[in-house]
């Protein structure tokens, strides 16, 4: 048996005597009483000393306790509606209390609020806070879905490589680094070019794992590093993928709503949105979106509005505009069909459209706009070769991306997750840098 339990098995020990370790997170004193908010890395939960219970010496001891000090409690169960903690609703009653570390008084992430980019400074201290506590556990959610729905449904797991010599989503954003003799590698954007091959052996696939960006995009909901699902199908149209995509995140959302609901409710997240992710998702043309959004812009009367709502068919959604298209629907909803001239080289054109392509994002509700971005890959080497000379890149390096349009070509699709996204929406917070541990923005790779 362990020498110990966790917070979250609290409830099987009602009337029991536990141990406990963790952390001193918060504390009252109340005279004779001393309160005690104490987290142990899977809850927070509250414990009472009483002085009538524990020697002068102990008493003193707890009512001096510095913030953050990490303790061995060991203490009786009761169940209190009211206790503070998360889950809540539990109370230990102190016997003894030991001190493993008295943490230094002069703790910077005292609780209140700080300014973020303070709080930013202090990550490594920051993610022991409540809130920030909460949002990684939902990420841990979102990426253990993530991988269950896909491992339980025929995808094989595949790792691509992080060092690559070409760019695979427009030259602009990539890291370069020195490869030894070889020249320039970079870091990837996106393992879906290496998924594309492995399709050829294993049907269907995923890559989970960290991606590179060096977009000097200062908005909330872009990092330099972040983690990207990447599933690729083969014999998988638009249609099927949406099907896939759809699934998917229907399951995260289950999932996180069963397992995380305590850390939810501490967020204050309405509950009732992530209820209403269920499959199917609403389907919209880029023409009719493009459509609706021009017909706001001129019915737009305020000036600095019409501005940023400005959109002529051909364009590329803006935050705002995404903003508006989610505003119609209470779940997500594909936007699909986008213009050629917007999309990366890869992409399958519109059989008779060749300025439109097999594209579709996924945009969340409330206003968090892209969460998923995928599309029909171009099949045919033809087509593919011109689009590569058309678009000025170099043929040497994609020779055998098009080796695959050569034996064995077949319809396929994939889209790409992003894990930040979709966790910030889940928690129904701010900003994409909040959920991830340790944050990477143009402006930050410290801590
Ligand atoms: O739309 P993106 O750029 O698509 C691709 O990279 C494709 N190769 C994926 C594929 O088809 N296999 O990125 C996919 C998703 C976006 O929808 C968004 O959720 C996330 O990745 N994403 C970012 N998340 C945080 N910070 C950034 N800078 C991001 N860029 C993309
Ligand atoms: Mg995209």
């Amino acid at each position: 048996m362990a020498d110990h339990i966790s917070v979250t098995q609290i409830s099987n020990y009602i009337g029991q005597d536990i141990v406990l370790k963790g952390w001193l997170y918060n504390r009252t004193d109340k005279g004779k009483l001393a309160f005690l908010l104490v987290r142990d890395g899977t809850g927070f939960v509250q414990c009472v000393a009483f002085k009538g219970d524990l020697t002068p010496e102990l008493f003193d001891t707890i009512t001096h306790l510095p913030q953050e000090s990490s303790i061995i409690i060991t203490g009786s169960v009761r169940e209190d509606k009211r206790a503070p903690g998360i889950p809540g609703g539990f109370e230990v009653g102190i016997k003894d209390l030991q001190v493993v570390q008295s943490a230094d008084l002069d703790y910077p992430m005292a609780l209140k609020d700080h300014g973020v980019d303070f709080a930013l400074d202090h990550r490594h201290l920051w993610i022991r806070m409540q809130s920030q506590w909460a949002i990684l556990r939902v990420r841990a959610t979102v990426m253990a879905a993530t991988r269950e729905w896909l491992d339980n449904n025929g995808f094989i797991a595949m790792d691509t490589p992080i060092i690559t010599p070409a760019a695979a989503e427009g030259t602009t954003t990539l890291f370069e680094t020195e490869y030894f003799d070889e020249g320039k590698a970079y870091l990837a954007q996106t393992g879906q070019l290496y998924n594309e091959a492995n399709i050829f052996a294993f049907g269907k696939v995923y890559c989970f794992g960290p991606t590179f960006r060096a977009e000097k995009s200062k908005t909330r909901r872009h990092l330099t590093e972040f983690w990207m699902l990447e599933p690729e199908i083969a014999f998988c149209d638009l249609d099927g993928l949406m099907e896939v995509e759809e699934q998917l995140i229907s399951h995260i959302a289950a999932r996180v709503l069963r397992d995380r609901s305590a850390e939810l409710k501490f967020l204050g997240r309405d509950l009732s949105k992530l209820e209403n992710i269920k499959a199917p998702f609403p389907r919209m043309s880029y023409d009719d979106a493009a459509k609706y959004l021009i017909e706001l812009y001129e019915k737009e009367t305020d000036p600095e509005k019409k501005d940023l709502l400005k959109f002529e068919w051909g364009m590329d959604f803006g935050a705002p505009h995404e903003t508006e298209l989610t505003k119609l629907y209470d779940k997500p909803v594909f936007v699909y069909g986008y213009p050629s001239a917007v999309k990366a080289f890869y992409m399958e054109p519109w059989p008779g459209r060749p300025e439109v392509c097999k594209s579709v994002d996924l945009l969340a509700p409330e206003g968090y706009g892209e969460i998923c971005g995928g599309s029909e890959r171009m099949s045919s080497h033809e087509n593919l070769l011109a689009r590569i000379h058309k678009e000025g890149l170099p043929e040497e390096a994609f020779q055998w991306y098009l080796d695959l349009r050569k034996y064995g070509s077949v319809p396929h699709s994939g889209f790409g997750m992003g894990t930040e996204r979709v966790t910030t929406w889940m928690c129904g917070t701010e900003h994409v840098r909040e959920a991830i541990a340790f944050p990477r923005t143009i402006k930050r790779v410290y801590p």
